[in-house]
């Protein structure tokens, strides 16, 4: 049976392990200064699925007060098509709405024919008239 739950501190490399085998879009806050800030600002932010003791998908659940958003949505290959992500992102809903967001926003990679069709089948609408502004700041 898989667990959706908040991750511990202690799978923050199981984490970043899942987010590589899963070819899941790098960024530059993949490492584990990215993950502990994240914790550290909502211990509830990282779900992750868990398969007997092992971390097989994960979902970044943000709320700023704002707006929701969904990040890092990743499911390692061997799990896939048995409905992990969607519940992940089900139970991502659940508690963005408890908290009270109204609105939420998840990023796909636009040539991922597979991201973005999860995303629709789970609901969300591609937003064509919109464009993401992004700036990394320097260290
Ligand atoms: C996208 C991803 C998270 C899906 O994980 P998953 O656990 O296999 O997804 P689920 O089993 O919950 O849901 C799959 C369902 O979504 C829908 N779906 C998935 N891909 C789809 C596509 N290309 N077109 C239409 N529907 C699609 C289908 O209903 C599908 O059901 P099925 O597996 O019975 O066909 C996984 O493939 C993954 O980790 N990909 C690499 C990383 C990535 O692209 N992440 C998303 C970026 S934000």
């Amino acid at each position: 049976v898989v667990d959706i739950r908040p991750a511990l501190p202690v799978e923050i490399d199981a984490v970043l392990a899942v987010w590589a085998d899963a070819d899941a879009e790098p960024t530059v806050t993949d490492d584990r200064r990215g993950v502990e800030a994240l914790l550290h600002h909502d211990p509830e932010a990282l779900l992750v699925a868990e398969d007997e003791r092992r971390v097989v998908g994960t979902v970044v659940v943000g709320w700023d007060g704002w707006r929701g958003a969904f990040y890092r949505l990743a499911v390692l290959p061997p799990w896939r098509h048995q409905g992990i992500a969607t519940r992940l992102v089900r139970e991502g809903e659940r508690r963005l709405r408890d908290r009270g967001a109204r609105r939420i926003a998840a990023i796909a990679v636009t040539s991922h024919g597979q991201a973005v069709g999860f995303w629709r089948a789970a609901g969300y609408e591609a937003q064509e008239d919109r464009t993401r502004l992004v700036k990394v700041l320097d260290a």
